[in-house]
């Protein structure tokens, strides 16, 4: 069973599944990592720039479909995956959902200054994307996981538990 992270970028999706996976010494697959190199950019925000929000699309929908066949691994994805339902059928063939859920406010602070995430550089439109993704992950979710004012290693053990 494929573990797979979703939420709104600065969630933790990374940083918690590459945690849970040397915890549990499974396989950690990065979908934005697989996304990059089968562009043949340098950055994210180069795919963007340069190839268009479509493309980034069309190569996120490709990676979902092969780290579905994956087994056993955690998997973080990246926070637009539920635009496309499709991605999220394809996760979830063999593989446990489960949401980071993480109130606006907080991500505001944990990503100030980033320049990495070029859908997070227009804090109003990143609010509207956060209010309608925000139903998307918890209804995709098989778990949610709040993690305001929690830490990593807390969020990591909340996810262990719900394995038991
Ligand atoms: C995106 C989130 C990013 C990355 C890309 C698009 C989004 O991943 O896939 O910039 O649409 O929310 P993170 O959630 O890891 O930042």
């Amino acid at each position: 069973m494929n573990i797979i992270f979703i939420g709104f970028m600065g969630s933790g999706k990374s940083t918690v599944g590459k945690l849970l996976a040397q915890r549990q010494l499974r396989e950690h697959i990065e979908m934005d990592d697989l996304i990059l190199h089968r562009s043949g950019r340098s950055s994210i925000s180069e795919i963007f720039a340069k190839d268009g929000e479509i493309r980034f699309r069309e190569l996120e929908m490709e990676i979902a479909k092969e780290v579905s066949k994956k087994e056993n691994s955690v998997i973080s994805s990246g926070g637009g995956v539920v635009m496309n339902k499709i991605n999220i059928d394809y996760l979830k063939m063999g593989g446990f959902v489960v949401c980071l859920k993480t109130s606006f406010r907080e991500l505001e602070k944990r990503l100030k200054g980033d320049m990495t995430r070029p859908l997070f550089q227009n804090k109003e439109k990143a609010r509207e994307l956060y209010d309608v993704r925000s139903v998307l992950y918890e209804t995709y979710a098989d778990h949610v996981i709040k993690t305001d004012h929690r830490s990593i290693v807390e969020v990591v053990t909340s996810v262990i538990n719900i394995q038991l």
